[in-house]
């Protein structure tokens, strides 16, 4: 299978962790409900083709996200492999029981930077949304659990546009400050630029949250994933999430797409030479047989360039 030349640039990490979000941010956006041996079977050919973190499903309402309701049944089918990374999305506390029952190790909050996505996307509002978020990261911490911490409709929002930037940084260090070991900050409709990224980032620093403590999460609504991701890279961040045939939405968000697709992120990285321990044919083969099992072609153009 053809790879890309490899010529290294300058002021690039030597290693990215790339977090795939495939079976849960791209899977939650199917209508057609997905069998539960079929999530299982793609998460275990994308182990298999060597990312080590995979965020497995979500334990929020059933009915706000039916397509994620056999959780706990996807789970009990899988058998993780020693140091795989297995995060689920748990919303309050209800989902965060769910989840212990279910022998989950990690967790991910998910807050909105805006009021309008946290009532369409939480029901609730952008302070109260930190009511139901605060005690479920303390007894997630208590438990020994590790918690990520997203921050949607950081560059742009489908009802209010501009999202102002203070804003962001108020509600991430918030989550920074009730435990979360790391913050990905999501692009959820995928309108970010480069220069907005790199605004971002430093005024997190600015508010004393580094990019070791960063990741960012961008959909490829407007073309930009790869722009913006590497500008992120030039700026010193080093986890990535992305999803495996660029699967992905979410349905309480107008106009979002795919997230960035893994394999078109593994080209970049692979001729740029920076490790990621990931097989780009195996993770091909895996979108082309995920591709199918959805009836219909993957939105990566990498896999498209290469599959067949
Ligand atoms: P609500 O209706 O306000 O919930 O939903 P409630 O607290 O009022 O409870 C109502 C009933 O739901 C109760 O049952 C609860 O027990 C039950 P009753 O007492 O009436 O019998 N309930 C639950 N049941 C199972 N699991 C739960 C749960 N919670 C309550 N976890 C809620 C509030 C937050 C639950 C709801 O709005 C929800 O589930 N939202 C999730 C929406 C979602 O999953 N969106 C997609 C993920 S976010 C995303 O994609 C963005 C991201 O990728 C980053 C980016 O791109 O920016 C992460
Ligand atoms: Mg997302």
């Amino acid at each position: 299978m053809r790879e890309p030349q490899l010529v290294k640039a300058d002021g690039l990490p030597d290693r990215v962790t790339i977090y795939e979000v495939g079976p849960r941010d791209g899977l939650q956006n199917e209508s057609a409900i997905v069998d539960v041996a079929v999530k299982a079977e793609f998460i275990r050919r994308l182990l298999d083709a060597g990312l080590t973190t995979v965020e497995t499903t979500s334990f929020v309402h059933p009915k706000w996200v039916p397509q994620l309701a056999d959780a706990a049944e996807l789970l009990d089918q899988l058998e993780l492999p020693a140091g795989v990374r297995a995060p689920v999305l748990v919303p309050n506390e209800r989902g965060l029981d769910r989840a212990l029952a279910a022998g989950v190790r990690e967790i991910a909050i998910f807050a909105s930077a805006t009021e309008t996505f946290a009532a369409k996307n939480l029901n609730s509002t952008l302070d109260d949304q930190f009511a139901m978020f605060t005690p479920t990261i303390q007894r997630a911490l208590a438990e020994g659990l590790s918690v990520r911490g997203y921050v949607s409709m950081c560059y742009g929002d489908p009802w209010k546009g501009d999202v102002p930037i203070d804003q962001v940084v108020k509600v991430g260090a918030r989550l920074v400050d009730l435990g979360c070991h790391e913050l990905s900050l999501g692009d959820t409709i995928g309108v970010a630029t480069p220069g907005q990224v790199g605004a971002l980032i430093a005024a997190f620093g600015a508010a004393g949250v580094g990019v070791d403590k960063l990741a960012v999460h961008f959909h490829d609504t407007y073309g930009q994933a790869l722009a913006n991701t590497l500008t992120a890279l030039r700026d010193g961040v080093t986890t990535v999430d992305s999803s495996a045939g660029g699967l992905g939405g979410c349905p309480y968000a107008e106009s979002a797409t795919g997230n960035l697709a893994t394999e078109d992120l593994l080209w970049q990285l692979n001729g740029l030479g920076i490790e990621t321990g990931v097989d780009l044919e195996k993770l091909v083969s895996t979108s082309t047989w995920m591709a199918e099992q959805l009836g219909k072609p993957s939105a990566s153009r990498v896999v498209q360039a290469l599959a067949g």
